[in-house]
């Protein structure tokens, strides 16, 4: 027994270091005989981005930053960007991760994004406070004229609004909706625009398979249309299951949106593999989750995915990106919501702590086998 711990610890004492190194080296593809990287094999089709966070940003994690700049070539950030960190009280801007965040774009030659401009969620306390409506919607005009003018003609696409729908199609009550009234989406991409005018301006939304939600959306692009308003793309975010939403949904999305003359881009891609709380106890997303915290049940791949899991994950990534592929046409960017699976939202959403593995590099930074399904649909 005691032999098999310390061939067990030196084994793993080998591999940690052999991993380390070749990551540390850009050899992070050693388990995968392709040098060519996802954005190369995609760039006559659409953009491959990623969501990346600040660790990345602000160069704490090489390893991820490798795999960056060699596999993407766009990038998104995953919070940086976002009102509370940008201006956390009125007129206290601080630009230290965004500036980061947009030299390396520039320095690599991305499309860069960015997220998100105008949000419900992580927004700054002072703007919920805010009784005036004048006073909100000063604050609204500065924290875009001064955020959007900053990275004018470095930053590419602004998702100018996000998750303003009901999952029924109607608008949803914001404290945005609530101060600025009904018609607010559209005076915040206007004023948008008059910051920079060739910026491509994204609406993104979640859920947008449901076709009720996705109603609501499309007429409010079709009212921006008729006015005049600049609106380029939709944002449809993409957090899916291994078994939803089905093919033909995400077919209906693209070819709906396509129809009205925007581009389509799948901005927050990932796959969850974990048992749903909803399934278990037909709840809504703002139920509280934490009695499942710490349960088994819910977190069955603690100690790594079942070959069957991973296989299951490849094929599903595999199939949606042939329907990418075939609507190539109509789709501008693919963007993961992450680089490896340790780092991604989905290990503490909707229970916290749990071990999941929905994106193409694994926890030690290895290209699983759903990137190696994408990689070889295109022909070399
Ligand atoms: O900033 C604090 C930090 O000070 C603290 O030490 C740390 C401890 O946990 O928490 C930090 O805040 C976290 C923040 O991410 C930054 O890391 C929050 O707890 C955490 O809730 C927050 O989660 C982000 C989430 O948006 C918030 O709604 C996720 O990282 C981010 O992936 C997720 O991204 C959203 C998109 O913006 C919009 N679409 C849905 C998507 C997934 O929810």
């Amino acid at each position: 027994m005691k032999i098999n711990i310390t061939k067990f610890t030196v084994t793993s004492i080998i591999l940690i270091i052999v991993c380390s190194i070749s990551c540390a080296n850009g050899l992070y593809k050693s388990n995968i005989d392709t040098k060519e990287s996802l954005s190369d094999k995609y760039k006559d089709l659409f953009y491959i981005g990623a969501a990346i966070n600040e660790d990345i940003i602000m160069g704490r994690d090489s390893k991820s930053e490798n795999i960056v700049r060699s596999e993407f070539n766009s990038i998104t950030p995953e919070n940086s960007l976002k009102w509370m960190y940008v201006q956390p009280a009125p007129n206290h801007f601080n630009f230290v991760a965004g500036d980061k965040y947009v030299e390396l774009g520039v320095k690599n030659n991305m499309y860069i994004v960015g997220h998100a401009l105008v949000w419900h969620n992580q927004l700054a306390d002072f703007m919920k406070r805010t009784e005036s409506s004048d006073e909100f919607i000063n604050h609204v005009e500065n924290h875009i004229g001064t955020v959007v003018s900053r990275y004018k003609g470095k930053i590419d696409a602004w998702d100018v609004v996000n998750e303003a729908f009901n999952e029924d199609g109607s608008l949803r009550s914001s404290v945005f909706k609530n101060q600025m009234g009904d018609n607010y989406i559209e005076n915040i991409f206007k004023l948008v625009e008059i910051s920079d005018p060739d910026a491509d301006l994204i609406y993104n939304d979640y859920n947008l398979y449901k076709p009720a939600k996705l109603a609501g959306v499309l007429e409010m692009v079709k009212r921006l249309q008729s006015n005049g308003t600049k609106i380029s793309a939709i944002g449809a975010q993409a957090h899916w299951r291994l078994d939803s939403p089905s093919l033909k949904e995400i077919e209906q999305i693209i070819l709906n949106i396509s129809e009205l003359g925007v581009e389509v881009m799948f901005t927050e891609l990932d796959i969850t593999v974990l048992p749903n709380p909803w399934k278990l106890v037909g709840a809504e997303v703002t139920q509280n989750f934490s009695k499942f915290e710490g349960d088994p049940k819910m977190n069955p791949y603690e100690n790594g995915l079942p070959q069957s899991i991973e296989k299951q994950l490849a094929k599903r990534y595999e199939d949606i990106f042939k329907l990418f592929i075939k609507h190539q046409d109509k789709i501008s960017r693919v963007t993961f919501w992450g680089v490896m699976d340790k780092h991604s939202w989905l290990n503490d959403w909707p229970i916290k702590g749990r071990t999941n593995y929905p994106l193409l590099f694994d926890r030690y930074y290895k290209p699983k086998q759903a990137y190696n399904k994408l990689i070889n649909l295109i022909g070399n």
